[in-house]
């Protein structure tokens, strides 16, 4: 039995702000328990719902010595749907509204963390063959274990992996500060090791220690070879190439499922959409206050509200997608710049245009049911999972190629029938507009071509089951 533990910042139920968490809590589902023992640790923020807070149980807790004082490490866990979670306590470092504060601050916490879970597994007995860590909060766990740690023969045999899910985010600030924060020795602080552009990097430690690099698709794992896409560790990027793949991330199908999903208006499945699929429609614009009308092209956006996703080219064509045959609902938040453009265009296209400044996994659920097609023209992608929640539930993507959006959106073949969705080619708002009116002419005017598309849609398979079995590969021979 190979022993896994995942380490990372987020994870759902218990906390979330992108798909980070929805892989974390989601793939150690998925893996076959006679082989995989995976088990979760996150900090124990305060900001968890009390709900899951109560069914944590307390295991102990120990002082670990961090940047010259003796700091509290309190140790939890819980059962959740058959997984098992820890929970790692310190309210000076994990109380306030959200996971991040300020990033200042956010690296002290994780530079923290990171050395409080190395030092809690000794405490819980809990040996991993592998620490599977997720983006730059965690990078400094492979720099740890190859340092300090190696003292403890407990160690002796633990591999890492270093799993990529955006490399825009990496932990950087100067040299002395992340050294401060990490504890680490000058002779990590050289441009083999976590420096890069004189700054002190976490990521790039994390990548630079770990046995195995792993990112969220296989486009992506080529894009960031690139200088466009490699956000300044392209060459670290391409030198690591024989330790790097990447593995597409699948959705929870139990989660998001149309046909049982009790946050919907109406359940329907691949079979039944044609006549239930629209009453979620209905649903949503009496509860949004939209033009109640079954036959307008309703458009979804669900996202975190920043240049990543390609909102400046939405920016740029407003007015233009915003046609009288269309709806347009948006749920996400993010750069004011964009929080107020929806809001300026719900006031400007009042009953066509729904700006929902927040955040709700209810209304989130309701939004992938009820639309026909959901936009998503991102300027990179590492791998996205909306896409995927809007295949599942018919919901037809428009997409730019990138990343993984161009590993799971197939495009629309006219001619041979096939295809999942739409998708553009370059970073340019007219072709992506362009590519909304073909998919609104296909919606209006071949009704039957576009359900066919719709029924696709909700064949094609993205649950977690084949990657997960890569992933398994992946540590079986670690
Ligand atoms: P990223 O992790 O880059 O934000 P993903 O597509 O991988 O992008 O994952 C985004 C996840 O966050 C999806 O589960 C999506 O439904 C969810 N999400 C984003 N914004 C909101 C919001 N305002 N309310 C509810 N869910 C949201
Ligand atoms: C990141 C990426 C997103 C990916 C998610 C989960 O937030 O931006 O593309 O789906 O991580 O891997």
């Amino acid at each position: 039995m190979k022993k896994i533990l995942f380490v990372a910042s987020e994870c759902v139920p218990f906390i979330k702000t992108g798909g980070l968490a929805d892989v974390v809590g989601s793939l150690p589902k998925y893996f076959d328990r006679e082989e995989f023992d995976v088990r979760v640790m996150i900090p124990k923020y305060t900001c968890i719902p009390q709900k899951y807070k109560d069914q944590m149980r307390y295991l102990t807790n120990f002082y670990m010595n961090y940047r010259y004082r003796d700091c509290y490490v309190g140790l939890f866990e819980m059962e959740y749907q058959g997984a098992h979670f820890y929970f790692i306590d310190n309210e000076e470092y994990f109380s306030g509204f959200g996971p991040y504060t300020d990033m200042y601050f956010d690296l002290q916490k994780f530079a923290f963390f990171s050395k409080a879970v190395l030092s809690a597994l000794p405490v819980l007995d809990f040996k991993p063959d592998i620490v599977h860590c997720h983006d730059w909060q965690t990078g400094l766990i492979p720099v740890h274990l190859h340092d300090r740690f190696q003292a403890n023969p407990f160690f002796w045999n633990t591999k890492t992996i270093m799993t990529i899910h955006n490399l825009k985010f990496q932990g950087v600030w100067d040299i002395k500060t992340i050294q401060s924060f990490s504890e680490l020795t000058d002779y990590y602080f050289t441009s083999d090791k976590l420096e890069a552009y004189k700054n002190g990097n976490m990521l790039k430690g994390g990548i630079v220690y770990a046995d195995k690099v792993t990112t969220v698709s296989r486009s992506y794992a080529e894009e960031i070879k690139t200088a466009y896409y490699g956000e300044g560790l392209d060459g670290l990027i391409r030198a690591k190439s024989n330790n790097l793949v990447g593995i597409v991330n699948g959705i929870d199908y139990e989660d998001y499922d149309p046909a049982t999903d009790d946050r919907i208006f109406c359940p329907y499945n691949s079979e039944n959409f044609r006549k239930n699929k629209g009453k979620n429609k209905i649903g949503l614009q009496r509860e949004l206050g939209l033009e109640e009308n079954p036959k307008a092209f309703m458009i979804g956006v669900v996202s975190r509200l920043t240049d990543q996703k390609g909102f400046d080219l939405i920016q740029c064509v407003m007015d233009e997608i915003c046609e009288p045959d269309v709806q347009l609902v948006v749920l996400g938040t993010g750069e004011n710049a964009y929080e107020n453009m929806f809001r300026h265009y719900a006031w400007k296209y009042q009953g066509r245009v729904s700006a929902n400044i927040f955040y709700s996994e209810e209304l989130s659920h309701k939004i992938y049911a009820a639309c026909d097609a959901f936009l998503m023209p991102s300027r990179f992608e590492p791998c996205g999972l909306s896409q995927l929640m809007a295949l599942r539930y018919g919901t037809i993507p428009i997409v730019r190629e990138t990343g993984g959006l161009r590993d799971t959106v197939e495009a629309y073949n006219q001619y041979e029938h096939t295809g999942t969705g739409f998708s553009f080619a370059n970073y340019n708002a007219h072709e992506m507009l362009g590519i909304i009116r073909y998919a609104k002419s296909v919606y209006y005017e071949k009704k039957r071509e576009w359900n066919r598309i719709v029924e696709r849609a909700m064949e094609a398979d993205f649950s977690w089951n084949a990657s997960a079995k890569q992933y398994e590969e992946l540590y079986k021979y670690m």
